[in-house]
């Protein structure tokens, strides 16, 4: 007979029976579960709720119970439903009555509101940790490539010189901000929801604080309604998972453009690029598709969590046993992928001449021409069609800027003299940009400075 059985005449449907049953996929919050059980069963000891032994018996048989799992020695029920109730049913089998006092004063609503946010709070330092290491191999490129000149783009198009390093800060940038949305998130996640009973706490004189204390939270819900149907945890995790993949996949996009024969600015290392199986030349950079690719599927799993829970009354109703699927899938996704992304960045190859080469064409330092001119007390927009015409008129000579004459300068204009070959050469272009967050190598260090001081608050 089922735990909850006793008002029952029927066996449930063995296709319902399995419909229902979430173990196949709850099953790996066996921990977090089994550390929850132990703490509540510590409180009723305390709290006088069972006696001392009761308690004692409780705590140890779980202990072994978590081991026993761990070394392979048990295998879980579909017809115990859940994890909840797997736990349940193996510790009432070991100790009879006394495992069926575990569960007085909780609901399987509050005890997996506390499984789900343990489980997300465990995963979050997994995450946070590749998240580490990929903002360190960030800021190790940009220092090494501080000098490494290249073309920075609008729409696709060569725009302004920056440097490798600063367009790797601007991805560190973003990293930045993923790491700190994320901690936000855990500050935001840690209260802890035992107590809240199904939906509306309970008679015993439970101490919530005791087990948010064993449990390590830092606070308790404050609404038993809330306490078990609260979700936002989730749909939160899956948003920030969402921004980091946008982030992955950007950077993804670029690393296959640059990775074409077109651009060759990088070229992917042999251990992480792929072949085709018909084109014998082919060298694919599969690993930033799928990563790209990816993607996809965590944005999806944000929307599964939103949709499954915007219409839900208070407060716990079964939908809500849809959230795990969804949000172990995009947890999974990033573990995953930042790993394997930090990897294949680390080893691919830079090929500075080539970013170089790339920054020279394509009129990059047009805007150091025009603002040469406006040193030299020009209107900025006159300044603007003055460069203009020598843009069109170089494309028609096929020339640069700098290979003009000084002839062909002052034809453009007359204020302009020797000067000008300095200030538009591509160094300066980038070197003089020395404002905060723009790209001379003054800034960039500064820039990776502040960076540093911050891992070091990580
Ligand atoms: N497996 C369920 C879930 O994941 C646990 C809670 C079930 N509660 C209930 N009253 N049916 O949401």
């Amino acid at each position: 007979m089922k735990l909850w059985g006793g008002r029952f005449s029927k066996n449930t449907d063995s296709e319902v029976n399995d419909f229902n049953s979430s173990i196949r996929f709850d099953g790996r919050m066996y921990a977090q579960d089994i550390r929850g059980s132990i703490a509540h069963a510590e409180m009723l000891g305390k709290c006088g709720v069972i006696s001392a032994e009761d308690s004692a018996l409780l705590v140890k048989t779980l202990g072994e119970l978590l081991d026993d799992i761990e070394n392979g020695k048990v295998e879980f029920m579909t017809d115990a439903e859940d994890i909840h109730m797997n736990i349940e049913t193996l510790l009432i089998q070991r100790i009879g009555d006394v495992g069926r006092r575990l569960h007085t004063g909780r609901s399987r609503n509050d005890q997996v509101a506390l499984d789900i946010k343990m489980y997300l709070l465990d995963e979050e330092k997994e995450l946070s940790a590749y998240l580490r290491d990929l903002l360190s191999c960030l800021l190790d490129m940009a220092e090494e490539h501080i000098d490494t000149i290249m073309p920075g783009y609008t729409h696709l198009q060569k725009a302004q010189p920056i440097t490798f390093a600063h367009h790797l800060m601007a991805y560190f940038e973003m990293f930045k901000r993923d790491a700190l949305r994320l901690a936000d998130w855990k500050e935001r996640t840690n209260t802890m929801p035992l107590g809240s009973g199904a939906l509306a706490g309970t008679t015993y004189p439970f101490d919530r604080l005791y087990v948010a204390d064993r449990l390590g939270f830092n606070s308790i819900t404050l609404n038993s309604l809330d306490g078990v149907s609260d979700r936002d945890h989730i749909m939160e995790l899956a948003s920030v998972l969402s921004i980091m993949m946008v982030h992955l996949s950007r950077f993804c996009e670029e690393l296959i453009i640059w990775n074409s024969n077109e651009f060759q600015f990088v070229e992917m290392d042999d251990a992480c690029s792929t072949g085709s199986s018909i084109m014998p030349q082919k060298k694919n950079p599969d690993v930033a598709e799928l990563i790209r690719g990816k993607s996809g599927r965590v944005f999806g799993d944000l929307m599964s969590i939103l949709t499954t829970m915007k219409g839900l009354p208070l407060a716990y109703n079964k939908d809500m046993q849809e959230d795990k699927e969804c949000i172990f899938d995009a947890v999974d996704t990033l573990k995953l992928c930042i790993p394997v992304f930090t990897k294949m960045i680390r080893t691919m190859k830079v090929n500075k001449e080539v970013m170089e080469k790339g920054a020279k064409g394509g009129f990059t330092n047009a805007t150091d021409a025009a603002d040469y001119l406006v040193k030299k007390g020009m209107p900025f927009r006159t300044a603007h069609e003055v460069v203009g015409k020598m843009v069109a008129y170089a494309l028609d000579n096929g020339k640069s800027l700098d290979e003009f004459t000084m002839e062909e300068f002052k034809a453009c204009s007359d204020i302009i003299e020797e000067d000008i070959y300095h200030a538009i050469d591509l160094k300066t272009c980038v070197n003089d940009r020395k404002i905060i967050g723009g790209p001379a190598k003054e800034a960039v260090e500064y820039s990776i400075g502040i960076g540093k001081e911050w891992f070091k608050t990580l």
